[in-house]
């Protein structure tokens, strides 16, 4: 495959970034499209030329680093992948292909590609999380009898990687879906009951600080995370703030 490659070039947070045209050829439909970013940085090396930062890690769809935007969706065309899932073959032969980083303002772009997702590091230490005694008793989580039904919705919630996509989806760079995905991975469970009103208020307050947008409900955040992360989330998110507040 021969192909045309738009991407943003920004050398750090304070430089202006911009559009830049690349041409890549000989490209296997068989390569992901990490592996295709891959051959043409090796090209702009060859030629002295500064390679595209981008993130990275696993490749394969665990950590949630790949925060590409690839012809106007996050992680690309193709649904329930992240970028590093995403295949060549979902493009056609002689195609320009637009990619830039995951944009909000919550989310400020390092270089390139790369942008600073640690707003959700702060999200995730402001309470999701469950504190067990660890001092050797601890009693085995399987022994507590929890409904399949429940357990399969708290698992489900929990396959969020924390990837982005919602944020860089939404067009309010709502982060709604990530952070009700973080609430309902114990909110359905017992051992997460016990700090259930300080995990939903304290997460909410943390999400509001670091400048991610409201929720407006349009849904796009659904479409394009690469886990399959339900909006029912957000409506238990949801119900489960507004009890705390009818508690205080
Ligand atoms: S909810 Fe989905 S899109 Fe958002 S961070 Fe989690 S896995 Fe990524
Ligand atoms: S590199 Fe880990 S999810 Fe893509």
């Amino acid at each position: 495959m021969n192909l045309t490659l738009k991407i943003w070039r920004q050398l750090n947070s304070e430089s202006k970034g911009s559009m830049v045209k690349y041409s890549v050829s000989d490209v296997s439909p068989d390569m992901s499209f990490l592996e295709m970013m891959d051959f043409l940085n090796n090209q702009l090396i060859n030629k002295g030329e500064d390679p595209v930062a981008f993130d990275h890690d696993c490749r394969e769809g665990i950590c949630g680093m790949c925060s590409m935007f690839i012809n106007g969706e996050a992680h690309g065309p193709d649904r329930l992948v992240t970028t590093c899932q995403l295949h060549m073959r979902k493009f056609k032969d002689g195609e320009t292909i637009t990619i830039e980083p995951f944009r909000a303002n919550a989310f400020p772009v390092i270089k390139d590609l790369v942008v600073d997702r640690s707003a959700f590091d702060r999200v995730q230490q402001a309470g999701g999380f469950v504190s067990v005694n660890t001092s050797g008793n601890t009693q085995d989580a399987n022994s507590i009898p929890i409904e399949k039904y429940d357990a399969d919705r708290a698992f489900d919630a929990a396959t969020c990687i924390g990837c982005g996509a919602c944020v860089a989806s939404c067009k309010n760079a709502s982060a709604m879906l990530f952070v009700s995905a973080k609430v309902s991975q114990y909110s359905l469970l017992p051992q997460g009951k016990v700090e259930a009103t300080d995990r939903v208020r304290s997460m909410v307050k943390q999400m509001d600080q670091e400048g991610f947008g409201n929720c407006t409900n349009t849904g796009a955040c659904e479409v394009e995370c690469p886990k399959g992360i339900s909006l029912e989330n957000i409506a238990r998110m949801n119900r489960e703030y507004l009890s705390t507040l009818l508690k205080s």
